[in-house]
């Protein structure tokens, strides 16, 4: 989901394009590309895979004339990152240029629709049938860009943030949003487009933040206009941007993880977009109905991971058992792949990586490969080395994850496991209709579930202060959310600096009760699940022993809160997407206690995002 910038005045466009796409960098991305309309009124387009001074370098002797231009940093999501499936795609008139944020999920639907009229895609991307849509359109009714536009867009399921230019309207730029960002920046005799304030601040601070369903026809020497999806004006709110870059950068919040904390109900929504129906129990996950033989004769899944990927393994070993009734190892990836593993032809091997860059996993999947199993990928970039090393997969789309502190992918991690797990049980028929509808419902909800427990976020903060200062943190957890206790210690240990592990509750009785005392915080995570009576046992164990106790618990759970020293309501979920719910408090806990403690919670110390070597 990254940068749209977009220019109309009379300025040189390339430059304030490019260096637009410069400040959409951080957003992360794997190609750019830029559309110029030069002032003869010829489309000239330059994109390639790479960061943007590679397409510097590659416009370097490109005539690249012109004061209306659109520009793309893209972050794959259909096509491989490569030249040609970059930003910005023409129709095959080779007169409209458009680039694109978001997904289209209907244009299979829609590319064999046009290729029934005769046209011919040159990329593999949805964005590409979106131009082609414009361009039939707008030559089939001999109509305007903007009416074709919007004509195009009523056909378009999914989300999208697009600027459009036409050499045929040479003064006329478009723009539309639904679900991906998309601002307009007004100048004195210039219009600006991006997807977030950065590229525009320093040109002006005056913007009108488009709705969805909402279509911006900026034309040269004529005022803004904004219409419906019904061509019905809609109101114009200019507001004047107060912000820095850098925190224009965050979205306004103060660093990354905290942006991609609160970023996860549209992460997770953006997660399951296409997969889980609006209702019903149907999960739809084409690796798995691309491979049903495979799934329904595996004997075994043996998960391989590394940190928080390893820790959402453990939590998709109890689902995959649970739902889909099949045994399943989890293996750090840096173990298994010299353990000269006993694997067949008839495993599945499970690669769980963020960045799809771990040299840990990565190797570990060529060792499963060796032994002829099947290896199945659940990563968020795409196009990575293990997204293809992998024989199929389903990536997480939760856009690129910068602060170094995994917390969006995390999440998404476990919600796809969640997917998996019910498809395969599905496919297997380990589980009921009503079971299937259950989990269908618990994940759909999952949106709403995290917004609610982001609420939770300013008595966090005040929270975090009581215990700035220890030196030690255990957490604790049962069944789904044993790992998830291995998670928040992970958080915490990693961006706090402070000692922090994560155990079966029903362990402390085999050693760790011997550290408890009045220096040892213990967090303890105890929803209202089946085994509630045991985890209130080891609260009071915890507090016997003169220990203090955060307890994650159900809201209105009156038994924990007499005994424990604060509690964490979340709302009620069912146990098998407890931990996406659970893991929010837990990353708002480390986060915060961090901040107390000065940390850079971005960029802690000794810790890179993608560990691409031993
Ligand atoms: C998580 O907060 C850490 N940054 C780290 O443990 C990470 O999960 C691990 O390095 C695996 O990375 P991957 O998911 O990109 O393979
Ligand atoms: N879905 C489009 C593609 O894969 C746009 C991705 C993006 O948001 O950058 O090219």
């Amino acid at each position: 989901m990254c940068g749209i910038v977009g220019y109309l005045g009379d300025k040189p466009a390339y430059e304030i394009l490019v260096k637009g796409l410069h400040r959409l960098e951080y957003r992360g991305y794997d190609s750019s590309g830029v559309a110029l309309v030069s002032s003869d009124s010829k489309l000239n387009v330059y994109k390639t895979r790479g960061k943007v001074a590679d397409l510097e370098r590659f416009c370097e002797e490109k005539d690249v004339d012109g004061t209306i231009g659109i520009a793309h940093t893209r972050w794959a999501t259909h096509g491989e990152p490569n030249d040609i499936n970059a930003h910005p795609h023409v129709g095959r008139s080779g007169n409209i240029a458009l680039v694109h944020n978001g997904t289209i999920e209907n244009y299979h639907v829609l590319k064999e629709a046009l290729e029934l009229e005769g046209c011919t895609f040159k990329s593999e991307t949805d964005t590409e049938v979106l131009v082609q849509l414009i361009e039939y359109i707008k030559e089939k009714n001999n109509c305007s860009l903007v009416d074709a536009v919007r004509g195009a867009l009523k056909e378009v399921v999914g989300a999208y943030a697009i600027a459009v230019v036409d050499t045929d309207e040479p003064d006329t730029m478009i723009g539309a949003r639904k679900s991906s960002p998309l601002v307009i920046g007004i100048g004195e005799g210039e219009t600006f487009l991006a997807s977030d304030a950065t590229p525009i601040i320093e040109y002006t601070d005056k913007v009108v933040y488009l709705n969805d369903d909402e279509i911006a026809i900026i034309r040269k020497n004529e005022p803004l206009q904004i219409v419906n999806s019904d061509n019905m004006p809609a109101a114009i709110d200019i507001k004047t941007l107060r912000m820095s870059v850098s925190q224009l950068e965050k979205g306004g919040y103060p660093h990354f993880m905290l942006k991609e904390i609160f970023e996860q109900p549209r992460t997770i929504h953006d997660c399951i977009r296409g997969r889980v129906a609006s209702s019903g129990d149907e999960v739809l996950l084409s690796g798995v109905t691309e491979h049903k033989e495979r799934f329904l004769n595996a004997h075994r899944v043996v998960i391989v991971a590394c940190g928080t990927s390893w820790h959402a393994g453990l939590i998709g070993k109890r689902l995959l058992q649970e739902i889909a009734r099949i045994p399943v190892e989890v293996e750090y990836a840096s173990e298994f792949r010299y353990s000269n593993p006993v694997l067949t032809p008839d495993d599945i091997v499970i690669a769980i990586s963020q960045s799809g860059e771990t040299a840990d996993t990565l190797a570990a999947i060529q060792m499963a490969r060796k032994c002829g199993a099947f290896v199945y990928g659940i990563c968020n970039v795409i196009g990575s080395s293990i997204a293809r090393a992998t024989d199929s997969g389903t990536y997480i789309h939760v856009g690129p994850e910068i602060g170094v502190a995994s917390t969006k992918a995390f999440t998404g991690q476990v919600t796809v496991l969640t997917m998996l797990a019910l498809a395969i049980g599905t496919l297997k028929n380990t589980i009921s209709k009503e079971t299937r509808l259950q989990i269908a419902d618990a994940i759909r909800a999952l949106p709403t579930l995290i917004s609610q427990t982001l609420k939770l976020n300013d008595s966090i903060e005040k929270l975090s202060g009581i215990y700035t200062y220890v030196h030690n943190f255990l957490y604790l957890g049962r069944g789904y959310n044993y790992p998830s206790a291995l998670e928040g210690a992970l958080k915490l240990k990693e961006i706090s600096y402070i000692h922090a592990e994560g155990y079966p509750a029903a362990e402390m009785k085999h050693g760790p009760i011997a550290l408890i005392d009045h220096e040892l915080p213990t967090v303890v995570i105890a929803p209202d699940d089946e085994m509630h009576e045991k985890i209130i046992s080891n609260i009071q164990q915890v507090k016997a022993r003169g220990g203090s106790v955060i307890a994650v618990v159900t809201k209105g759970d009156t038994t924990i809160k007499e005994i424990a020293d604060h509690v964490l309501e979340i709302p009620k979920v069912p146990e098998c997407v407890s931990p996406v719910i659970v893991s929010v408090p837990l990353q708002l806990l480390a986060y915060h206690i961090a901040i107390k403690k000065g940390c850079n919670v971005d960029m802690p110390r000794n810790l890179a995002k993608s560990v691409t070597v031993e």
